[in-house]
């Protein structure tokens, strides 16, 4: 029963954490290079549709990976200080929770943030804010590619987890 249920999360905490990291890959990989090809009102209108979804679902996904993992690791270690953080495995899970808390955190204040105000002033009748719009978006861009990063770095300790277990 306690395989079963170890076997469930860690099927639900891959897959939210591929949502997660994939829909970050996606954005900077892809959107983020073929939104400058757009046409300003085309861009502006798909921005305006998409901001309001992805400051929703990446934020959900990230919750879901980080809660999921969470239980997998209590599981997974039985409860167990030694285990938890007395082992390599543990210590390395740890880091991961750290980490992947402080992205959520980064993710949060960074690049949603940024997100809203650019979708506050997208919404405006007649913006004039060109220049705080560029900065905006270049801290939205930017954002993004760091949080991608710390993904890859997390994604990295897991396999490393996997393999100390
Ligand atoms: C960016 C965030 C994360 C990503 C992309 C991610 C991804 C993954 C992947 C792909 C695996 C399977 C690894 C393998 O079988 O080789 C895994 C396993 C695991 N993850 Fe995460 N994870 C993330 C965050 C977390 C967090 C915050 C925790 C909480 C401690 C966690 C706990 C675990 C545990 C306990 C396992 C099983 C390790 C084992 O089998 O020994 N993960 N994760």
């Amino acid at each position: 029963m306690a395989d079963l249920l170890a076997l469930v999360v860690r099927y639900l905490h891959i897959f939210s954490a591929i949502l997660w990291i994939g829909a970050l890959g996606f954005s900077v990989m892809v959107l983020r290079r073929v939104m400058p090809r757009l046409e300003m009102p085309a861009r502006k209108e798909t921005l305006r549709q998409l901001i309001p979804l992805v400051i929703r679902f990446v934020p959900a996904t990230a919750v879901m990976t980080i809660a999921f993992g969470a239980i997998l690791y209590l599981l997974l270690g039985n409860f167990d200080p030694n285990a938890l953080w007395g082992s390599t495995w543990g210590l390395l899970l740890l880091a991961s929770l750290i980490l992947a808390l402080a992205l959520f955190a980064f993710g949060l204040l960074v690049v949603i943030r940024a997100s809203r105000k650019i979708l506050g002033h997208l919404n405006e009748a007649a913006c004039s804010h060109g220049p705080e719009m560029g900065r905006l978006t270049k801290t939205f861009n930017n954002g993004q590619v760091v949080a991608l990063a710390w993904g890859a770095v997390i994604l990295a300790l897991m396999v490393l987890a996997t393999e100390a277990l």
